[in-house]
């Protein structure tokens, strides 16, 4: 038997120096050690075995049986720490190589004027207004005193959409909303999106912006709107910027003027500049002394208050401040202009 034991043992050992994973390594304790492993069905046969010998055998085969159970489990602990050791390398960052920089976005053009004209307005004591872009005839046109059927409504090139609303053709009709609403001394300007249809060229897009800006109180004159448009001017541009009052007409303001800028491109000195058309000037706003009938439609007294109002291109006004030679560069979408700003 103890020739038998020494057999089982050797087989053993080659079996667990043949096994390369957990599972094999586990097999072989199974084979050996298990319930019907071989040196278990050993036990069983220590019966057989005269009595004077068992004690000797028995110890023999415990040894035997802890030798193949220690070098399983020393088997076992250097595969488990191996297959870390192969997981912590699989893992490893190198954290000193470059990083993958992060596209950074950027403002377009025209919302860093129109947040620059917006932050002048604000020091100057302005609130903020929104209106609808879908706005109803009655705000867009009614309300400004465009009469009926009145040509003045093709002046600006309406998208008619549906049941008596348009898109809204310019920021006004934002005056006669927050003036329904609230009662006079008003400072507000109100920025947003504009719509027209008609050519587009150099200086005209379908889609435009417009800073809307009105001041209502008692004795307010054509000075104050002078004074007010000519300091947020000379702050966007430079103190030497100057502005043209053109006399001009628009429903919902009498007097009305159409404002011009000094061509901040070529000042007047080039006659090809595609910007002002070798004139020198471009029209940056239309502005004016709002109107009775207006004052009228919101139930305030003209004898009692009276106000300026104004309506700046907020494109035009990029344009000067960066030198863009054609208003459609800002909704062309190109990444060879945007990335310039
Ligand atoms: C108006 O829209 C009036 N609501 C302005 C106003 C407000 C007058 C309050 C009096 C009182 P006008 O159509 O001129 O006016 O447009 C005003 C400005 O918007 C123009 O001076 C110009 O700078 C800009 N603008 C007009 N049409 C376009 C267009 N198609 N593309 C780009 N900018 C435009």
């Amino acid at each position: 038997m103890k020739q038998q034991l020494e057999e089982i043992h050797g087989a053993a050992l080659r079996a667990l120096a043949a096994a390369h994973d957990e599972a094999a390594v586990d097999q072989v304790r199974v084979a050996f050690l298990g319930r019907k492993g071989r040196l278990t069905d050993v036990v069983r046969q220590l019966r057989d075995v005269p009595q004077a010998d068992r004690p000797a055998l028995g110890a023999y085969l415990n040894e035997i049986k802890d030798d193949v159970d220690r070098r399983v489990q020393e088997s076992l602990a250097t595969l488990r720490a191996a297959a870390r050791a192969r997981a912590i390398a699989a893992q490893r960052v190198d954290v000193t190589l470059p990083g993958t920089r992060p596209a950074r976005g950027r403002l377009h053009p025209v919302t860093q004027t129109l947040e620059h004209l917006v932050d002048v307005f604000v020091s100057l004591g302005f609130d903020v207004a929104d209106g609808p872009d879908v706005e109803d005839d009655y705000h867009n046109f009614t309300a400004l005193n465009f009469p009926p059927d009145h040509p003045a409504r093709d002046m600006q090139d309406t998208f008619f959409v549906a049941d008596g609303h348009v898109l809204r053709t310019h920021t006004s009709p934002v005056q006669v909303r927050v003036m329904e609403r609230h009662k006079p001394p008003l400072r507000v300007i109100a920025p947003g999106a504009t719509y027209r249809h008609g050519d587009s060229d150099v200086t005209h897009s379908p889609m435009f912006h417009q800073i809307e800006g009105f001041m209502v109180d008692r004795r307010i004159t054509f000075g104050d709107l002078k004074g007010v448009l000519t300091l947020v001017v000379q702050r966007i541009f430079d103190p030497s910027a100057r502005l043209r009052f053109r006399a001009s007409f628009f429903p919902f303001t009498e007097p009305s003027a159409e404002v011009d800028v000094n061509c901040q491109i070529c000042n007047g000195a080039d006659a090809t500049c595609r910007v002002c058309k070798g004139t020198g000037w471009l029209e940056i706003l239309g502005a004016g002394m709002i109107d009775p009938n207006v004052f009228a439609a919101v139930g305030y007294d003209a004898e009692q208050v009276s106000g300026f109002a104004f309506g700046m291109g907020v494109e035009r006004i990029a344009m000067l401040k960066y030198q863009i030679g054609d208003i459609r560069l800002f909704f062309g979408n190109d990444l060879r202009f945007l990335r310039q700003f």
